[in-house]
C-alpha cells in the first residue's frame, strides 16, 4: 500500500478534498494507496478536527517547541517516517522546509501554491495578483525543491479575476480550483508509483 502524510497548519480543506477524492474514487483499490496521516505544526488546526472525525491517525508537531528550524524538521520527519510514505503532501502547510527535509523526500514532496507560479512565489499572492492588475489568478501543484515556490509544475488551474474582487473573494475562487486539481494531480503522481 502506497502510504501518503498530508501536511497543514489551518483549515485543511486541500486535505479534506484529498481524503475525500480517495474514498469517492477508491484509491486503495484503484491505486493501492491511502491517506496514512494528517499531521500539523499548529494543534489549534481545524484540519485536525476533519481527520480526528473520520478516525484517521493524526499528530501535532509544534514548531514553537522547537529551538530552530533543523530542529524541527528532524522531529517533523520522524514524526512522518513512522507512516512510511510514498508521498508527502504539503497542503497549506505554511512552514519554510531545510534542504535537508526537502532531499530526504526527494522525489516524494509536493505541495499546492495559491498562484500561477511563477508568478508570485511567496504570501500574499492574491493580494500581489490584484495589485499588478492580473487579470487571470489561480493556483499550481508543484515539486518541491530546497527553493521556495520551485519545482517542476504538475498542474494548474486559472480563474479569472473579476471587476471588485478583494483578496479574499479571488482567494475563494482559486480555492474550489484548488480542490479539483490537488486530488487529480496526487492521483496522477500515485498512478506512478
Ligand atoms: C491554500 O490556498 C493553499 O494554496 C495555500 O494555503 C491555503 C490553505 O488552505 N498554501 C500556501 O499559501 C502555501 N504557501 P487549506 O488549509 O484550506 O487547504
Amino acid at each position: 500500500m502506497n502510504n501518503l502524510v498530508i501536511l497543514i497548519s489551518g483549515t485543511g480543506s486541500n486535505m479534506a478534498a484529498i481524503v475525500r477524492a480517495a474514498e469517492r474514487e477508491r484509491w486503495a483499490e484503484r491505486l493501492g494507496a491511502r491517506v496514512a496521516a494528517v499531521i500539523s505544526n499548529r494543534p489549534g488546526a481545524k484540519g485536525l478536527d476533519f481527520a480526528r472525525e473520520r478516525g484517521m491517525a493524526t499528530a501535532v508537531v509544534d514548531h514553537k517547541a522547537f529551538d530552530g528550524r533543523e530542529a524541527f524538521d528532524a522531529a517533523l520527519m520522524r514524526a512522518i517516517d513512522v507512516h512510511q510514505p510514498a508521498l508527502v503532501v504539503l497542503a497549506g502547510f505554511m512552514r519554510i522546509l531545510t534542504p535537508g527535509f526537502v532531499a530526504h523526500y526527494a522525489g516524494r514532496l509536493v505541495n499546492i501554491h495559491p498562484s500561477l507560479l511563477p508568478a508570485f512565489p511567496g504570501l500574499h499572492t492574491h493580494q500581489r495578483a490584484l495589485d499588478e492588475g492580473c487579470k487571470l489568478a489561480g493556483a499550481t501543484v508543484h515539486r518541491v525543491t530546497a527553493e521556495l515556490d520551485h519545482g517542476e509544475i504538475l498542474a494548474q488551474a486559472a480563474v479569472p479575476v473579476l471587476p471588485g474582487d478583494t483578496a479574499d473573494t479571488l482567494a475563494a475562487r482559486v480555492l474550489t480550483q484548488e480542490h479539483l486539481i490537488y486530488p487529480q494531480a496526487v492521483a496522477y503522481l500515485l498512478s506512478k508509483k
